[in-house]
This record gives C-alpha cells, sequence and structure tokens, in this order.
C-alpha cells in the first residue's frame, strides 16, 4: 500500500507518520515542498500535481487551519486550507480510485442539548473554524472512498493543545480560572492515528465502509475537570506546581469570552465507528495520563 500523508508535523500527522509505517510504503509531506512535492494547502495545482505523481492507494490529510479564533478574521485562508485544499485531494482521489482519509470536529455543530451527536444529526457551526471544516467535509465526500472522522479536543506530548498549556500556567501562576460549562472528551493524537490504520486494514476489502465516523476517546469530562487530572499527576509527579488544587476556579464560557464561539455539548457519539470496525475507544483519562508521563519525561 502506497501512502501520500500530508500535515506530517502536526499532532495528528506526527502519530500517522508512525502508525502508518506497518501498512507500506509512506511518503510524508509537511507544509514545504520537498523534491518536487507539494504539500501546501494554499497551492491547489501543486497538490494535484503530488498526488498525480505518487499516485498512492490511500491520502491521508492530517494538515489544517486550526488556529479557530485567528479564523474568524482571516476566513479565506481557513476555507483554502479546509475546504477547498481537501477537495483537490478528494477530485484527484475520485480520479485516481484511491482511498482519503480526512479529520474533522465537533465544532460543526452548535452544541445545543446535552446528547451525544450522532453521524446523523444537523450541523449547524457557531465559528468561521467550524464552517470551513463542514465545507471541507461536503468536499471530501467528493470521493466515493472516504473516511472522515470527527473527533474533538485533540492533544498530543508534543504541538500547542490544553494540557500543555495547562502545565505551564500551573508552573508560572498560582490561580487559574478554567471554564466548566464545556462538555467533550480529549482525544490522543495516537489514538486518532492507531485507529486510522486499522481502519485502513479494513477497507480495501470492504468498500461499503466508506463514509463519515464520529471518533473521540471514551468517557466525558468539562475543561475544568481535565485541568484539574493534568494539574494533579504533574504534581504526583513531583513537578513545581505554585497553583494549590482550590485555586483552579471552575467558571462558565460567558466568563471568558473568545473571537469564536464554542459549542457547549461536544458529546461524540462513537457507536457507528465501534460497530463497523469492531474496535473499543478507551476512556480518555488513560490516553491523558500516558501522554503526560511522556511530556513530563516519566
Ligand atoms: N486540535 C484539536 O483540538 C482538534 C479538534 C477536532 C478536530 N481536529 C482536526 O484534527 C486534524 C488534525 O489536527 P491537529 O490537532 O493535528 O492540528 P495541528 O497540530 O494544528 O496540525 C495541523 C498541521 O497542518 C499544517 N498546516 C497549516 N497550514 C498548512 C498549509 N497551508 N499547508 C500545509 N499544511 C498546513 C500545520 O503546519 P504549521 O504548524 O506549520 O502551521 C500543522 O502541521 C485537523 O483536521 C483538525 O481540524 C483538531
Amino acid at each position: 500500500m502506497r501512502i501520500l500523508l500530508f500535515g506530517k508535523r502536526g499532532q495528528v500527522g506526527w502519530e500517522l507518520q508512525r502508525s502508518l509505517a506497518p501498512l507500506g510504503q509512506v511518503i510524508a509531506l509537511d507544509f514545504d515542498s520537498a523534491d518536487g512535492l507539494c504539500g501546501d494547502f494554499t497551492n491547489r495545482a501543486g497538490l494535484a500535481g503530488t498526488v498525480r505523481r505518487v499516485k498512492p492507494d490511500v491520502i491521508v490529510n492530517a494538515a489544517a487551519y486550526t488556529a479557530v479564533d485567528k479564523a474568524e478574521s482571516d476566513p479565506e485562508l481557513a476555507h483554502r486550507i479546509n475546504a477547498s485544499a481537501p477537495g483537490v485531494l478528494a477530485d484527484e482521489a475520485q480520479e485516481l480510485g484511491a482511498w482519503l482519509v480526512h479529520y474533522s470536529t465537533d465544532y460543526v455543530f452548535d452544541g445545543r442539548g446535552n446528547a451525544p451527536w450522532k453521524e446523523t444529526d444537523g450541523t449547524n457551526p457557531l465559528s468561521v473554524y467550524g464552517k470551513t471544516k463542514l465545507d471541507g467535509e461536503y468536499a471530501v465526500a467528493r470521493c466515493d472512498k472516504h473516511l472522515i472522522f470527527r473527533t474533538s479536543w485533540v492533544y498530543a506530548a508534543r504541538g500547542a493543545n490544553f494540557a500543555r498549556t495547562m502545565l505551564r500556567l500551573a508552573m508560572e501562576r498560582d490561580h487559574l480560572t478554567v471554564i466548566n460549562d464545556q462538555i467533550g472528551a480529549p482525544t490522543g493524537a495516537e489514538l486518532l492515528a492507531d485507529v486510522t490504520a486499522l481502519a485502513l486494514r479494513q477497507v480495501p476489502k470492504r468498500p461499503e465502509l466508506a463514509g463519515l465516523y464520529h471518533l473521540v476517546a471514551g468517557g466525558e469530562t468539562n475543561w475544568h475537570a481535565y485541568a484539574q487530572l493534568v494539574i494533579e499527576h504533574a504534581r504526583r509527579a513531583g513537578q513545581p506546581i505554585l497553583v494549590r488544587p482550590e485555586a483552579i476556579e471552575a467558571i462558565p464560557t460567558s466568563a471568558y469570552p473568545t473571537a469564536a464561539p464554542r459549542p457547549l455539548n461536544s458529546r461524540l457519539d462513537t457507536q457507528k465507528l465501534q460497530s463497523a470496525f469492531g474496535l473499543a475507544l478507551p476512556d480518555w483519562r488513560v490516553g491523558v495520563e500516558r501522554a503526560l508521563d511522556e511530556m513530563l519525561g516519566q
């Protein structure tokens, strides 16, 4: 199997380099072009030419414009990277008969209610980022053999994410305020990459598995409880944590305005994925604690 991976240096892209390796030849590209290949999502012609040259069996797209607040003032670039470029990959993959794997987000929903969102539920993104990711889903679905994994609250031992920010802040400050009314599941880039590889092992013989899936770790939490777990884990590991447990203050979303509104209910129902691929998704704490040990060099 020849796999063309885009976005190799992102949180998910980095883990995909590891998880896809046993499946075959992986040609992994960064933002920068190399060896005449182009991984720049602002260069549509370069992307199309790259797919035609590599002729992959599978394209995995881990590149994205992920600066959620910045996207509000930069909608054109966000759309180009999150929707137009994946559309180019979809059309090229369709032409080749290749599979296309793509990642999307809970931000395609408006966060109403308390029930976990199913793949069949209506979307209604609140932000530019969410709208561009939804447009990306439509574009990717132009390729018959597509897998779209919607996920949430992604973290990894490397890269910019909430857990790493909390660790840093907890060593710099003695008081933190963290939102406690947004509910979701922190999901490891490792888990996303491993499930992608497991799914790719199955789809060549079962093309009917093509489609949209919700893929998040098991269980649920809010940002405040997540921060508490991160900080207590670091304290137990002997890190110089300044903030005391009672000084991690819970606040509502309304007290922390951001340029892009966030959905309050980011619960995603993963039954479809688990039964289609015969997988079990571990509780979110398992992956977070493992990543924390890695971050803390334990
Ligand atoms: N992070 C989350 O919490 C989250 C939640 C739900 C869904 N997702 C989705 O999951 C997927 C992976 O996210 P992630 O957390 O791994 O994101 P990430 O760490 O921000 O990685 C995205 C990668 O895309 C690259 N990129 C940006 N602009 C590009 C361009 N013009 N051409 C080529 N590459 C470009 C980035 O490069 P630079 O770093 O050099 O800019 C980065 O390596 C994305 O589809 C994202 O929308 C993420």
